[in-house]
């Protein structure tokens, strides 16, 4: 019998929105997700730090979880404009998305930066959502095991669980492009992704979610995938019908 792993279905905002838009679309969120014909699983909303607390209230008493879309590794200290992961707790987060590829290009982010932040993440309390996934460059020239099992290898800290990390399978080349790899490429990198997890992690139970122009014309196809445990939403996230309906294909 395969392992059942309850789908997370998790709306990484970034840089989008104000109070006004943000607190609306948590709310429709939850009340839908209050229903009692919601789909089975978890909801994540991932907004920008500035909306956490507003969004946090909206949600508060619903299945609806929040989460950060990045911490700093230290506990606390002199780091201008950063954010501990402790601080994310205090608020209400649940879960905090590390490694992201547009933190890792953008702000320099290494596999040690991204493994230092998801211990951070699980000392805190909260869970670590540790992304990986290849550029297009890497794909075309048939690097995408070997550089997604380097990441995991590195990305991971020493303490995470299949009970206490999510990892999420995101190629660089397929977010915001509304270009996906095909069902089959996406279930052969989970399973890759299962297999190369160290052994502490129990992957049988590893969450390991999709993301990357995850909409609803294509989220059947992929939810369905053995392997694939729920997904990662960037745009469609913003858009309440759309997100709704991602998580609708993972019944
Ligand atoms: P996208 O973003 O759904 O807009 O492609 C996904 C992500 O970056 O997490």
């Amino acid at each position: 019998m395969p392992q059942r792993r309850r789908p997370l279905v998790a709306g990484n905002w970034k840089m989008n929105g104000l109070r006004a838009d943000g607190i609306a679309r948590a709310t429709a969120l939850a009340d839908r997700a209050r229903r009692g014909d919601a789909p089975a699983c978890d909801w994540l909303i991932c907004p920008p730090a500035t909306l956490i607390a507003p969004v946090a209230a909206a949600v508060a008493g619903s299945p609806v979880a929040v989460g950060g879309q990045d911490c700093h590794a230290a506990a606390s200290g002199a780091h201008t404009g950063d954010i501990a992961a402790a601080m994310l707790a205090d608020l209400g987060c649940r879960y905090v998305i590390v490694g992201h590829s547009e933190r890792r290009a953008d702000h320099g982010e290494d596999d040690a930066t991204v493994a230092a932040k998801a211990a951070a993440v699980l000392a805190a309390g909260l869970t670590p959502i540790v992304c990986v996934g290849e550029t297009e460059g890497e794909r075309e020239a048939g690097r995408t095991h070997a550089v997604v099992a380097r990441q995991i290898a590195g990305s991971l800290p020493e303490a995470a669980t299949a009970a206490n990390t999510v990892v999420a399978y995101e190629p660089v080349w397929a977010i915001g492009t509304g270009r996906t790899p095909t069902p089959d490429d996406v279930q052969a990198v989970h399973a890759h992704i299962r297999a190369c997890v160290p052994a502490a992690v129990d992957a049988g139970g590893l969450r390991i979610l999709y993301g990357g122009s995850v909409k609803p014309s294509n989220a059947a196809s992929l939810m369905r995938l053995p392997d694939v445990d729920g997904a990662l939403v960037g745009g469609a996230s913003l858009v309440v019908d759309d997100f709704w309906a991602i998580g609708e294909a993972c019944r």
